[in-house]
């Protein structure tokens, strides 16, 4: 591969090339502006990098997805949440030693402020709980600032205190949504067991673990740990390039992750999976009101701006579906639905021609519904699996010299310059 050439009348302008070790490439357009007078326009950014990243790599048309170079199938079989979060925090994977410190820095800090409490305690029962995480983040910084001074921004305490308080923020959203008490953390549990204990558990007993229930969450956050430049992390890229901390850039996170055509999507399968078996389980009649242009309705969970196949998430959380949802006594009835279809719509050339296929929402939301958790938790549990990638995105962002604060241009299709009209002469 060689530099570009951009030609424009009498400009001539030289792209240099930005080399991936896999993958597109990149053309560098720094000089663009200065030499042309004209920017380019890219809505949604779908052909353009935003930055050199060593931590994800996806190959959409092949639906390829590997965590610093190890293929998302072998982590999510044989690797733990807490070890891939290692990994894609620092690019190896940890030896024993590594991992056992890792997972004691982490597991202190499920302890947060006392007074924490009563913020939760403050939201109303009905919150939705991502909004109530993205206030507990921001609260978090004050009070680890509070606690920690300028400490509390070291990257590596902030790391390890964001992973450590994220179960027990998710947990205590919940945990007011039910009126139930909250529960602190119990350090001879692990970090799933912990959340699930934090989440699920009561003071009046022993909470009643189920192995299987807890590798299936364990599985499921390994599959969402990074997924390069989304929607989210390109939030929290974004806002952590105007040097805000760590901590709100997060924050901003979650927020980006709410909107149902990113994150949010899980539990929109679930409304969508719900409201066609109420409308009789007529598939085909949901497909076609899909591919009805006039019709603004969409196949929630399929779909994605980079996976032109399927996405290896949904195919490794399709094949654990049937056996969780067997072991949890899930509803097969709407996995048949789902099932169905994913059938129809990957037999009908609308989806076909577009290359829509299931993404990672599709099915996780029918799993965490046979877990227990209520619909409007299902995309606080993508952020906690998202966490480690956001703070890796944040990190190598602000570990990296060619860093500039994020502000794009714009082509502007106002008004052209006119003069004030006093009102007296207006109407
Ligand atoms: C996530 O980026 C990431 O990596 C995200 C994520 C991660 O891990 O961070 O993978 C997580 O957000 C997964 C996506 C979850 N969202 C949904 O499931 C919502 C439904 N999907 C769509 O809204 C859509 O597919 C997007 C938002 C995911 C992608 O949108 P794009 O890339 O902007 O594609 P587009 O809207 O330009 O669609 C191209 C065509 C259009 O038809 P035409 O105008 O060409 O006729 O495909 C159609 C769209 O109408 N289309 C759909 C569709 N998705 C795209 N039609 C019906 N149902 C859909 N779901």
């Amino acid at each position: 591969m060689s530099n570009a050439t951009f030609s424009h009348d009498e400009v001539r302008l030289e792209l240099p090339l930005a080399e991936a070790t896999q993958g597109n490439n990149g053309y560098d357009i720094t000089r663009l502006l200065a030499t042309t007078g004209d920017t380019t326009l890219d809505v949604g950014f779908a052909n353009t990098a935003s930055c050199r990243s060593a931590i994800t790599f996806i190959d959409g048309d092949a639906g390829i997805l590997r965590y610093r170079g190890y293929p998302i199938e072998q982590l999510a079989e044989t690797s733990t949440f807490l070890e891939v979060s290692y990994l894609v925090l620092n690019g190896e994977l940890p030896t024993p030693a590594q991992l056992d410190e890792f997972s004691k820095g982490i597991a202190k800090y499920h302890l947060i402020d006392e007074r924490m409490r009563e913020m939760f305690r403050s939201m109303p029962r009905k919150s939705h709980p991502m909004p109530v995480l993205s206030a507990g983040l921001n609260a978090l910084s004050t009070f680890a600032e509070s606690k920690y001074g300028a400490g509390a921004y070291d990257p590596d305490r902030a790391t390890h205190l964001l992973l450590g308080a994220m179960p027990t923020l998710a947990a205590y959203g919940y945990k007011n949504s039910v009126g139930q008490p909250f529960l602190y953390a119990d350090e001879s549990l692990s970090y799933i067991e912990n959340f699930l204990r934090m989440s699920f558990g009561l003071p009046t007993g022993p909470y009643p673990f189920d192995d299987a229930f807890t590798r299936a969450l364990d599985v499921l956050l390994i599959l969402h740990a990074d997924h390069e430049q989304n929607c989210s992390t390109s939030t929290v890229r974004m806002v952590g390039s105007s040097g805000a901390n760590i901590y709100v850039s997060v924050a901003a996170g979650v927020n980006a992750l709410s909107g149902p055509l990113h994150g949010g999507a899980n539990q929109a399968v679930l409304e969508m999976l719900k409201g066609i078996r109420e409308e009789g389980g007529d598939v085909t009649s949901y497909v076609n009101k899909v591919k009805d242009k006039k019709d603004t309705t969409k196949l929630m969970g399929f779909g994605h701006r980079i996976y032109k196949n399927y996405d290896p998430r949904a195919a490794i959380i399709k094949k654990h579906a049937d056996e969780i949802l067997r072991n949890l006594n899930g509803n097969d009835e709407l996995l048949d639905l789902a099932v169905q279809l994913e059938d129809a719509a990957l037999s009908d050339p609308y989806f076909q021609e577009r290359k829509l296929y299931p993404n990672v929402d599709f099915y996780t939301g029918l799993i965490y519904q046979a877990m227990g958790f209520p619909q409007n938790m299902f995309t606080v549990l993508f952020a906690l699996g998202r966490l480690p990638g956001w703070l890796a995105h944040w990190r190598e962002q602000a570990n990296d010299p060619a860093t500039k604060i994020g502000r794009p241009r714009q082509v502007y299709v106002g008004e052209v310059e006119r003069d004030y009209v006093p009102i007296q002469q207006r109407g």
